[in-house]
C-alpha cells in the first residue's frame, strides 16, 4: 500500500476531494482506521484525557506520547501519522520545538508533527520545516492555551476573524502543510480555506474545510456524557463494551463459560 504523503493532501485540496482525519493512540485503532481508508491519523495530546485518564491535555508528556506514536506508526500501513507536540515541549523556542520533534521522528517514526498556536509559533514551524519535518498547524481554540483563552470558547468571532485569517496565512508561509481549525465560526473557516493553498482540517469549524477531524472515542461513543456541539456519534462503543463485559461476567458466574469448545483435554 502506498503511503499517504503531504503532497497527496495538497492535491486533494486542488481536486476538491474532502477527507477525514481521526485520532489513534494504539495498534487496533490504527489498523482499523487504516483499513477504513482514513488517510491521516493523529496521535493527539488528547491521549492525555482519552488514554491516560487526565482531565485536560495539559499534563501529558513527550515520554508518555512517544510509545503511543510508535504503536500507531508500526500499525498503519497507509496513513500519514502525525504526532502532536504536548504542552510545554515546543512553545519555549524554535530550538526546543525542533529537539522535541526530532525525538518523535527518531524514536517513534512519526511522519509529521502538529503544534498549536498562531503568529508566535511561525518561527517554530519555519525551523522544523527547514529541517525536513512536516508541520501541521492548529489555530482557533487551542486546548493547551485553555487557561489563557478563558475556557472552551469559539475563536475568531467578530474582529478576531481577520487576525485568524492572517495567522493561517503566516503559518502557511512558514511552511505548514495543513492547518487544524478548532471551534471557529463556519464562515470564517470557509474564508481561511479559500485563502490557503494548504488544506484546512476542521473540528467545530463547519463543512467548508478541506478535511475534518474528530477524537475517535468521542465519535464512536466510548466517551459518554455531554459532548461538544461538533461531535457526531457514529457508534455506541460504550454500550457494546459494557454489554460484552457484563455477558462475560454473567457467563463465568453461571459456569457457562468456558464451555467444552474452549477447554483443553488431557
Ligand atoms: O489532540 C487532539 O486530538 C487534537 C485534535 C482534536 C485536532 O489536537
Ligand atoms: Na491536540
Amino acid at each position: 500500500v502506498k503511503r499517504v504523503r503531504t503532497h497527496h493532501l495538497r492535491q486533494w485540496k486542488a481536486d476538491g476531494e474532502k477527507w477525514a482525519m481521526l485520532t489513534a493512540y494504539d495498534q487496533y485503532a490504527a489498523q482499523v482506521f487504516d483499513e477504513a481508508g482514513i488517510p491521516v491519523l493523529l496521535v493527539g495530546d488528547s491521549a492525555s484525557n482519552n488514554v491516560y485518564g487526565n482531565e485536560s491535555s495539559l499534563p501529558v508528556t513527550v515520554d508518555e506520547l512517544i510509545p503511543l506514536v510508535r504503536a500507531v506508526t508500526r500499525s498503519a500501513q497507509r496513513a500519514l501519522v502525525v504526532a502532536d507536540l504536548p504542552f510545554g515541549s515546543y512553545q519555549g523556542s524554535p530550538q526546543q520545538a525542533f529537539d522535541t520533534a526530532v525525538r518523535f521522528m527518531k524514536e517513534a517514526d512519526a511522519h509529521a508533527v502538529k503544534l498549536e498556536g498562531g503568529l508566535p509559533m511561525a518561527p517554530q514551524v519555519q525551523l522544523l520545516t527547514d529541517g525536513g519535518i512536516p508541520v501541521m498547524a492548529h489555530i482557533g481554540f487551542t486546548p493547551q492555551s485553555e487557561h489563557q483563552l478563558g475556557g472552551y470558547r469559539v475563536q475568531g468571532r467578530g474582529d478576531a476573524a481577520q487576525r485568524l485569517i492572517e495567522e493561517a496565512v503566516a503559518l502557511q508561509e512558514a511552511g505548514a502543510f495543513a492547518v487544524v481549525m478548532e471551534m471557529v465560526p463556519a464562515p470564517v473557516a470557509a474564508q481561511v480555506t479559500d485563502v490557503l493553498r494548504i488544506p484546512t482540517i476542521g473540528i467545530g469549524a463547519g463543512a467548508a474545510c478541506d478535511a475534518q477531524v474528530l477524537v475517535w472515542q468521542d465519535m464512536m461513543g466510548l466517551r459518554t456524557g455531554r459532548a461538544p456541539r461538533f461531535v457526531k456519534r457514529y457508534a455506541d462503543l460504550h454500550g457494546v463494551m459494557l454489554g460484552a463485559a457484563r455477558a462475560y461476567a454473567a457467563d463465568v458466574a453461571a459456569g457457562t463459560f468456558p464451555a467444552d469448545e474452549h477447554r483443553f483435554d488431557s
